[in-house]
C-alpha cells in the first residue's frame, strides 16, 4: 500500500485521484494536455490547436501555433519565481572532494556564455552540435545553450568509441563538437580526446571543436579547430546574456541515437513542446518532485534517462537535481549510501543492474550511512527482478519507500507506465499501470487487443507529447519500425501482458535487440562489426542471461578458411569490437562455430542460438526446416568445451 506520509502534500495523493487524472485525458485528451502545457510550461506565445496526428503516414504535432525556448523554461523564468539562488545543479564529481554547485542564477550564466560561445562559432538555429562528454556540469550547461540557440544537440555517450562517434556525427552532420580531455572513471583518468580527433577524421561538417579540462592530461589540440572550453568562455566578447530564440512547437530539440533491430543506430528526433511539458508532467507524477527535494537520477546522460530525468524534467519544475560523475562501486560500494547522506538526497531513480550488483556486495554497505532522507524509489532499464526488487525495498527502502518501477523507452521521451508514488498499490516486479495520457494496450500479431493475462505485444495507440517525431533523416524508417506492424498504433517492441487489476508486466524485448545492463544494444550491429574482422566469416549475436547485466552478450563466430580457432584471437575478436562500438558492447561469450543453425532458406535460427547460450541442451522446437540439424549438437559440443 501507499505511504500515507507525505499524501497531503502530493501531486496526486490517491488512487481515486490518478483515477480522475486518467479518466479526463483519455475522454479529452487534447484539453488535458493544454492544461497541462498551460500549468508547467511558459510560452512567449500560447498553442492554439492541441494536436494533429496520424499513426498511418505517421506525423504527430503538438501545441502548433506556440512558440517558447526550453532553456528559458528551465533557467530565466526561475530566476523571477524565487528559485535564482536554489541549488539547480549538485554535481559530486568522482574525487569525493569535487564538488560543484550552480544556482539558477549560476547555471543560466554559464549557459548564455556557452549559448554566446556557440554563435560566436557560427552555429545557428536547426544545425546540429555533437556533445561528447564525461558526466560533467559543461554537458548538461552545453545542452541548455543549444537549446537557448535553437540548435539541436545529439549527445554521444563518452564510452563510445570513435567510430561510433564518427557514425553519429556523420549521419547529422554536426558543426560543432564539444567534447573533454578524458574521463575518470574508477580511480583511472581514461583518455577522451583521442576518440574525438579519429573521429573526426571522417567528419568534414565539424568545424569547431571545443574541449572541456576535465583530468588536466597532456592532449593535442588542432590548430584552427580545437579550442578549451575555459578559453572561449573567458573571451571579452562573450556576454553573460544571449537572446533566447523562440522556437516553434515542433521544432526539433535533440537527436539521440539508439540501437534497432536492424542495419545502423537511428537518430530519435524529439522536439521541444511536447517533450518538455510531458518531462515536466512526468517528473511530478511519477517523482512527485517538491521544491525542497533533492533529487538523483544516477543515470548517464548520455541516455535518455539522463536528458529526459537528470536535466530537461527536473530543472523545468525549478528542483533541484544531483549529478554524480562515478560508479556505484568506487573507492567502496557504500559510495551511492554515502552520497545520499552528504546530500540529504529524498529521491532516487536507479537501474536494477545497479541494484543487483551492490546486492552482490552485502547489505553492510547500505547500513553504514543515514539514509533516512530517502522518500522514493525509482527503477529504469529492464524489469526488475523480485529478488532485486525486495533486497531495494528492504535495505534501500527500510521495508517503507515506494519504488516506482517505469517503463519507457528512447523513443517514449519520458515514462509511459508507472506507479505514482502516493496513489499506487505496487506488486513487485509490474511497472503497474499507464500514466494520465497513455493508452497502452496488449495485442497479438494480427494487431487484436488481448485479455488479461495474455502476452502479447505492448503497443500505445494514442499520441503523447513526449513522443518521438521521427528518424532523423529516415522518414522510412521511421514508419516501418514503428507503425508498420499494427495500423494505428505505436509498437513499442517489447512483449509484456496486463494482469486482471489493469497491472502491466513487461517481459522483454520481441526483436533483436539485448537490454545489457539496461543499455540498448541491437545484435545487428554486434554482428557487423565482427563480420568487419579479417579473420571472420560470419557472426551470430544473441542475448544471455546474466545475474547481474540482465542480459549479456554472446557471439557464435565462423572464422575464415585458413585461421586457427584459439584464445588469443577471442581477445582479439573482443577488443575489435570495444574499438568499432564501445565495451559495452564487447561480447561476454564467444563461440567458435564451424557452422550456424540456417533453414533452407538461409535465415538464422536465432531461437535455437538463444537457448544454446543460456545453456539449454533440449526444447529447440521445431527444428525440421534448418538446412543441416546436425549443427545443433555441434554447437551444443562447443559449448560444453568453452565452459
Ligand atoms: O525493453 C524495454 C526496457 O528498455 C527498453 C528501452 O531501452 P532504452 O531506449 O535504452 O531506454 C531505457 C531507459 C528508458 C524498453 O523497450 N525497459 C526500460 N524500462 C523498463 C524496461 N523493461 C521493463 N521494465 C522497465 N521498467
Amino acid at each position: 500500500m501507499p505511504p500515507t506520509e507525505g499524501r497531503e502534500t502530493a501531486w496526486v495523493g490517491d488512487k481515486a485521484a490518478y483515477q480522475e487524472l486518467y479518466r479526463r485525458s483519455m475522454e479529452d485528451p487534447e484539453g488535458f494536455w493544454m492544461e497541462r502545457t498551460r500549468e508547467l510550461v511558459s510560452w512567449f506565445k500560447e498553442p492554439e490547436k492541441a494536436l494533429e496526428w496520424d499513426f498511418h503516414n505517421p506525423s504527430i504535432k503538438w501545441f502548433q501555433g506556440g512558440t517558447l525556448n526550453v532553456s528559458y523554461n528551465c533557467l530565466d523564468r526561475h530566476l523571477t519565481d524565487g528559485r535564482r539562488n536554489k541549488a539547480a545543479i549538485i554535481w559530486q564529481g568522482e574525487p569525493d572532494e569535487d564538488v560543484r554547485v550552480y544556482t539558477y542564477q549560476m547555471l543560466f550564466t554559464e549557459v548564455n556564455r556557452f549559448a554566446n560561445v556557440l554563435r560566436k562559432m557560427g552555429v545557428k538555429r536547426g544545425d546540429r552540435v555533437a556533445l561528447y562528454l564525461p558526466m560533467i556540469p559543461e554537458l548538461a550547461i552545453a545542452m541548455l545553450a543549444c537549446s537557448r540557440i535553437g540548435a539541436t544537440h545529439s549527445i554521444v555517450f563518452a564510452g563510445f568509441s570513435a567510430m561510433s562517434l564518427q557514425n553519429r556525427i556523420q549521419d547529422c552532420e554536426a558543426k560543432v563538437l564539444v567534447t573533454a580531455d578524458a574521463v575518470l572513471r574508477a580511480g583511472r583518468t581514461i583518455a577522451l580526446k583521442p576518440n574525438a580527433d579519429e573521429a573526426l577524421t571522417g567528419c568534414p561538417s565539424v568545424e569547431r571543436c571545443v574541449v572541456v579540462r576535465r583530468a588536466g592530461n597532456d592532449i593535442p589540440m588542432v590548430e584552427g579547430r580545437d579550442s578549451w572550453w575555459h578559453d572561449e568562455m573567458a573571451a571579452d566578447d562573450i556576454r553573460h546574456f544571449c537572446e533566447p530564440e523562440h522556437m516553434e512547437a515542433e521544432d526539433t530539440l535533440f537527436i539521440l541515437y539508439t540501437s534497432g533491430s536492424t542495419g545502423k543506430p537511428k537518430g530519435v528526433v524529439h522536439t521541444t513542446g511536447g517533450y518538455l511539458t510531458y518531462t515536466a508532467s512526468t517528473m511530478q507524477y511519477v517523482f512527485d518532485m517538491h521544491d525542497n527535494d533533492v533529487y538523483w537520477c544516477t543515470a548517464d546522460i548520455g541516455w535518455i534517462t539522463g536528458h529526459s530525468y537528470i536535466v530537461y524534467g527536473p530543472l523545468c519544475l525549478g528542483g533541484t537535481s544531483l549529478m554524480f560523475e562515478g560508479v556505484p562501486s568506487y573507492p567502496a560500494p557504500d559510495r551511492f549510501w554515502q552520497i545520499v547522506e552528504k546530500f540529504g538526497v529524498n529521491i532516487f531513480y536507479t537501474a536494477p543492474t545497479v541494484i543487483r550488483a551492490l546486492m552482490r556486495e552485502g547489505v553492510e554497505w547500505t547500513q553504514k550511512h543515514d539514509i533516512s532522507s530517502l522518500r522514493i524509489l525509482g527503477s529504469v532499464g529492464e524489469p526488475i527482478n523480485p529478488e532485486a526488487w525486495m533486497w531495494y525495498h528492504q535495505n534501500v527502502g527500510k521495508g517503507q519507500l515506494p519504488i516506482v518501477d517505469t517503463w519507457w523507452q528512447t523513443e517514449t521521451g519520458g515514462i509511459l507506465i508507472s506507479a505514482m508514488p502516493y496513489a499506487t498499490a505496487l506488486k513487485p516486479g509490474s511497472a503497474t499501470r499507464a500514466l494520465p495520457g497513455v493508452d497502452a494496450a496488449i495485442v497479438d500479431s494480427e494487431g487484436r487487443e488481448l485479455g488479461p493475462n495474455e502476452g502479447g505485444h505492448l503497443v500505445i495507440r494514442k499520441p503523447w507529447p513526449g513522443m518521438l517525431r521521427g528518424v532523423f533523416g529516415d522518414p522510412e524508417r521511421f514508419k516501418s519500425t514503428y507503425f508498420g506492424r499494427f495500423p494505428g498504433m505505436y509498437e513499442s517492441g517489447d512483449g509484456a501482458r496486463v494482469d486482471e487489476d489493469g497491472y502491466f508486466w513487461v517481459m522483454g524485448r520481441l526483436d533483436d535487440v539485448i537490454n545489457v545492463s539496461g543499455h540498448r544494444m541491437g545484435t545487428a550491429e554486434i554482428e557487423s562489426a565482427l563480420v568487419a574482422h579479417p579473420a571472420v566469416a560470419e557472426a551470430a549475436v544473441v542475448g544471455m542471461p546474466h545475474d547481474i547485466k540482465g542480459e549479456s552478450i554472446y557471439a557464435y563466430v565462423t572464422l575464415t578458411a585458413d585461421v586457427e580457432e584459439s584464445k588469443e584471437l577471442i581477445g582479439e575478436l573482443r577488443a575489435w569490437v570495444r574499438k568499432e562500438i564501445g565495451p559495452i558492447a564487447s561480447p561476454e561469450v564467444i563461440q567458435f562455430a564451424d557452422g550456424l543453425p540456417k533453414t533452407r532458406s538461409g535465415k538464422i535460427m536465432r531461437r535455437v542460438l538463444r537457448k544454446i547460450a543460456a545453456g539449454i541442451t533440449d526444447e529447440f522446437g521445431d527444428t525440421s526446416t534448418l538446412a543441416d540439424p546436425g549443427v545443433i549438437s555441434d554447437l551444443l559440443d562447443g559449448r560444453r568445451d568453452l565452459l
